[in-house]
């Protein structure tokens, strides 16, 4: 029943309220290098494409890593415990991902400003394309009616996901409630432990809460770290010429590469060729996972495919609510 929300997600929750006050307890053991290059994005906005595009610049071209590697083995994530613990043993310079707004990140990463690529997308699209991922994977909250989620997705309330005994708790909450509530009325037994306030609360918010927060703070958040060595891209001007983006991130990360190489990069990263990659696609991962029949992880790869989803109304109510998000940001958004 793909209606059923689902709790299966690696991670502790936090809950937040619009903004991501904490800074998350797995990052204070990460000991950040200068020369680590840190790709950031919202979900939805272009993570796996990075996965592809970074290491083959890294290597000149050479595609000897995104043929035998998954992609998050070659590029992790900043998320996932059990990266984090090995994350000393990779050689320099370590390429990560994160899904973290800038408030969250840690005293050590903004002492080192270790280079970062932000990669933004028209939220129109990141919300149409997160749509179909929640109804794909089932670790995460069935996301109810297009409507239902939008809703959700402007409220951006969010939740981070960080520790998996904790989501493995909260994925089978129903069952564990009731198996527990039989230990507890046992008079054999005798238990009478009852679980942290925090576990009930984060089953019943998740219902409510994306992943990672609001799209509008995340945004801003990151384009407000100047004082960080970033270089802000989106998904749209790699869309429209993949050469120059990769020319442009090859100059950030001090990669020189000639035309030819800039050529083939640009070739194995294309939608059509990349989708095939085994190793970046998902399709490693189990389908009671990725259920890739519902939706494609690799779905459509373009730009502008909220249009053949959203309503007028629905377009109207986005349209309004990112006026007033964005009244203030200097930036020029290629969608805008
Ligand atoms: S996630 O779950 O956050 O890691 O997802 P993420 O990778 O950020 O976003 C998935 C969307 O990116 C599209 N994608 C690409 N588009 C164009 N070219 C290439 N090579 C490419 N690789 C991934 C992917 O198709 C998802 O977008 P939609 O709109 O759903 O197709």
């Amino acid at each position: 029943d793909r209606r059923r929300p689902v709790y299966r997600v690696q991670g502790r929750i936090f809950i937040q309220k619009n903004s991501c006050p904490k800074e998350p307890e797995i990052l204070r053991g990460v000991l950040f290098r200068p020369d680590d290059i840190l790709i950031v994005t919202y979900p939805k906005s272009g993570t796996v494409w990075m996965q592809e595009i970074v290491p083959l610049i890294l290597s000149q071209g050479d595609p000897v890593v995104v043929d035998t590697v998954p992609n998050w083995d070659r590029v992790p994530w900043l998320e996932a415990r059990a990266y984090i613990q090995n994350l000393d043993q990779r050689p320099s310079p370590r390429v990560f991902i994160t899904h973290f707004q800038y408030n969250m990140m840690p005293t050590g990463f903004l002492k080192v400003k270790p280079r970062v690529i932000y990669v933004m997308r028209n939220p129109r699209d990141v919300f149409t394309s997160y749509l179909h991922f929640s109804r794909m994977a089932s670790y995460l909250v069935s996301p109810g009616t297009q409507t239902e989620f939008l809703n959700k997705f402007l409220d951006g309330k969010g939740i981070q996901y960080m520790d998996c005994l904790s989501i493995a708790f909260v994925h089978f909450y129903p069952l564990c409630l009731f198996s527990l509530l039989g230990l507890i009325f046992n008079p054999e037994t005798g238990i009478r432990r009852l679980w942290p306030l925090h576990i009930h609360i984060n089953f019943f918010s998740s219902l409510t809460l994306v992943i990672f927060g609001s799209w509008f703070d995340h945004v801003k958040g990151w384009l407000s770290a100047t004082e960080q060595h970033i270089m802000y891209i989106s998904y749209e001007e790699m869309i429209l010429d993949l050469e120059a983006s990769v020319t442009r991130m090859a100059q950030f990360l001090d990669t020189p590469l000639d035309s030819e190489m800039i050529r083939k990069i640009t070739d194995r990263c294309v939608f059509k060729n990349m989708k095939k990659n085994k190793m970046s696609n998902y399709s490693l991962m189990p389908s009671t996972m990725m259920d890739q029949n519902v939706s494609e992880f690799l779905r459509k790869g373009i730009a502008g495919d909220w249009k053949n989803h959203l309503t007028a109304a629905e377009a109207e109510n986005f349209d309004e609510f990112y006026r007033k998000q964005m009244k203030d940001v200097k930036y020029t958004f290629v969608w805008d």
